[in-house]
């Protein structure tokens, strides 16, 4: 009996993990419709085998209830890719996080990473950047107005340089 249960779950086990990064193809279906994440993406790229369990798990569990799953996941994508930083971070000194794909947008990541990526890299708290960048062209401009006139974020002070480096962040996570 017990054996008959350890196969079944066994096989179970498999049919989920049929994919080799561990999250089936309707998982990746779902991430790249929320978030525009795809198997390429750092966040999911760097999971850790029971990351990608628990990341499953979080996208299964809650399939009926649509809005806490989505709140489910991104939550989970927060806490994991803090998690992910910090393995960065210590094989890679004076980095917070792995870099950006495209070297263009670093500079702007990296003033993210450390005071916006919590609440807008995956929308857990506002929008998604993912959300933000299909919604319009971000420019310096209309971040340092948003930054001043929206209740809810940190009032923080940027250069001009700055607000350009996140504008050109924010537009990278357009139509992924
Ligand atoms: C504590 C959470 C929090 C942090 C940190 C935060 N924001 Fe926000 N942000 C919000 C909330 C809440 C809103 C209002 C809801 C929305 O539009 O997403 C918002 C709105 C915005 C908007 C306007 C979106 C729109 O379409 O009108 C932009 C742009 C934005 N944030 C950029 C940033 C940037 C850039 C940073 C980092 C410098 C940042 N935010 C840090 C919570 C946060």
């Amino acid at each position: 009996m017990k054996l008959a249960f350890a196969v079944a779950l066994a096989a179970l086990t498999l049919a989920r993990t049929a994919l080799a990064d561990g999250l089936t193809q309707d998982d990746h279906q779902y991430l790249q419709t929320l978030l525009g994440l795809t198997p390429q993406s750092a966040v999911l790229a760097e999971l850790s085998p029971n990351e990608q369990q628990a990341l499953h798990s979080a996208i299964d569990e809650l399939k009926t209830y649509p809005e806490g799953q989505a709140r489910q996941v991104k939550r989970y994508l927060a806490l994991v890719y803090g998690r992910e930083c910090k393995r960065w971070a210590i094989g890679h000194p004076g980095q917070n996080c792995s870099p950006a794909s495209d070297a263009a947008v670093e500079p702007g990541k990296e003033i993210s990473d450390g005071i916006c990526a919590s609440c807008h890299l995956f929308g857990t708290d506002g929008q998604s950047f993912h959300e933000m960048a299909n919604a319009k062209d971000w420019n310096s401009h209309k971040v340092e107005h948003a930054l001043h006139h929206t209740t809810g974020m940190v009032p923080v002070k940027l250069t001009p340089e700055m607000l350009d480096q996140l504008a050109a962040y924010i537009n990278s996570f357009k139509g992924q």
